[in-house]
Order: C-alpha cells, then sequence, then structure tokens
C-alpha cells in the first residue's frame, strides 16, 4: 500500500465554536508529532476559509462536501468548483450516498460536478456504494459497475471511496472479506474503463471506520485509504486513526 489517505467528512456538523475546537486539538498534535500521512478535512462550506488561516503551515488539507456542475450563474444555494478553490480547498467529495439520497442525485450529475472539479484544479473523492437491499439481492457488483461507469468522467484523475450504504453511521463497518473484494471488483473496473490510469487510482474505504477497525482495514490489499464520517469530528478519536495509520507508511 502506498502511504494512507485519511479524508474526514465532518457532514452537517461544525458550529464556529465546535471548528476550532475540533482543529486545536489536531493542530496541537500536529505541533509535537510529525504527520505523513495524506489528512483531508472536509468541513461544511461555512467554515472552510477560517480554517484555511487556521491550518496554515499544518499538514492538513481541506476538502468540501459538493460543489455545482457550473462555475457560476443563477443556481441559488449552490457553491461553485471556483469558489471551493478560491476559500482555499484542494479537494471534493462528490456523490456521497446522503447527496445521492436528499438530492436525488444521479450518477451523470455526479460525472458533471467530477469534470467541474478538475478544472477547477480540486481533486474529486467520488463516492459510490450498494444498499442493504441491493447487497441482499447479490445486485452489489452490478450496482457499482454502473456508478464507476457513470459518474467517472473519461480524464478522471481524483479517488474513488466505497461505502456501502449500510455501513455508514451504524457503528459496524463491512467486514474485512467483504470489503477485499469490492476493492477488488473497482480495480477492476477502474482498469477496465481507464487502462493503466485506473490501476493507481487511489480507492477508499468508508463506513464506520474507527479506532478499534482500522488497523484491520488498512492491512486490505489495494485500498488507499479510509474516509471518516462520525469520527472525524472527535479528534482524540480521529488522532488515532492518524497514528495506527503510520504503520502502513510505505519505506
Ligand atoms: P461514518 O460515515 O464513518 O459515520 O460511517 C462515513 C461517511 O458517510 O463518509
Amino acid at each position: 500500500m502506498a502511504t494512507p489517505i485519511i479524508v474526514g467528512n465532518w457532514k452537517m456538523h461544525g458550529l464556529t465554536s465546535e471548528a476550532n475546537e475540533i482543529v486545536s486539538e489536531l493542530l496541537n498534535y500536529s505541533n509535537n508529532h510529525e504527520i505523513q500521512i495524506k489528512t483531508v478535512l472536509c468541513p461544511p462550506f461555512t467554515q472552510i476559509a477560517a480554517l484555511k488561516e487556521k491550518i496554515k503551515g499544518s499538514p492538513f488539507l481541506l476538502g468540501a462536501q459538493d460543489c455545482h456542475p457550473s462555475p457560476q450563474g443563477a443556481h441559488t444555494g449552490d457553491i461553485s468548483a471556483p469558489m471551493l478553490k478560491d476559500v482555499g480547498a484542494d479537494y471534493v467529495l462528490l456523490g456521497h450516498s446522503e447527496r445521492r439520497r436528499d438530492h436525488y442525485e444521479t450518477d451523470e450529475l455526479i460525472c458533471e460536478k467530477a469534470i467541474a472539479a478538475q478544472n477547477s484544479n480540486l481533486v474529486p473523492i467520488v463516492c459510490i456504494g450498494e444498499t442493504k437491499e441491493e447487497r441482499a439481492a447479490k445486485d452489489h457488483k452490478f450496482v457499482m459497475g454502473i456508478q464507476i461507469k457513470g459518474s467517472l468522467p473519461q480524464d478522471f484523475n481524483g479517488f474513488v471511496a466505497y461505502e456501502p450504504i449500510w455501513a455508514i453511521g451504524t457503528g459496524v463497518s463491512a467486514q474485512k472479506h467483504e470489503i477485499a473484494e469490492i476493492i477488488e471488483f473497482i480495480r477492476e473496473e477502474l482498469t477496465e474503463q481507464f487502462g493503466e490510469r485506473g490501476k493507481k487510482i487511489p480507492i477508499l474505504y468508508g463506513g464506520s471506520v474507527k479506532p478499534s477497525n482500522i488497523r484491520e482495514i488498512l492491512e486490505i490489499e489495494e485500498l488507499g485509504g479510509v474516509l471518516v464520517g462520525s469520527v472525524s469530528i472527535m479528534p482524540k478519536d480521529f488522532l488515532q486513526l492518524l497514528e495506527i495509520a503510520h504503520d502502513f507508511i510505505s519505506t
């Protein structure tokens, strides 16, 4: 495995006081320890600019949780990729299952957003994953094949995050063999779709990653890192993830 990537998805959490508290703890740690893990924090839009200032000079990187496919225009309430870049984001989560659910996002739309992100020099982190019902019906690979083909643009240059919907926010992650099987499948699909380049696209796992299970998850071959929800706003636990991930740095 290359040096693991850890992405923290704060979701709709983080008032200014909370964001400051979380980041102060992270900075307190990074001031005293060398962090060699690529660590991306994805706070809500409202905190990006302020956090950019706070993390200046630290190893932490910033991402957003969504962007609009257009660079600007009459889209009340939306945020574009150039706006995210403007306030200091370098990454953007796209197609998270909660956005597919709450905002009826389609693979086609996610693909347009990924293009917009790349046009603004943001790294898109495209999320895919199956429901409990799709897995029970043994349709999960089929469903993910469609998501991969539909939501990744031809010149895709980001990360793919496998997040089984049934494991998100439940406290129970998918089992190691289940993750390993799907990561292998995703790698095959990426290689089929992008050739040699597809072999290098980092594939992350997300869904109830926590200090007690990250080690066995990171042991999975071909896994590029993890996408963390709930634990990303619990700085002590999040820092434990970083500590454990350091054992996986390739030499
Ligand atoms: P979780 O969320 O770690 O709370 O399961 C992961 C995600 O939704 O990205």
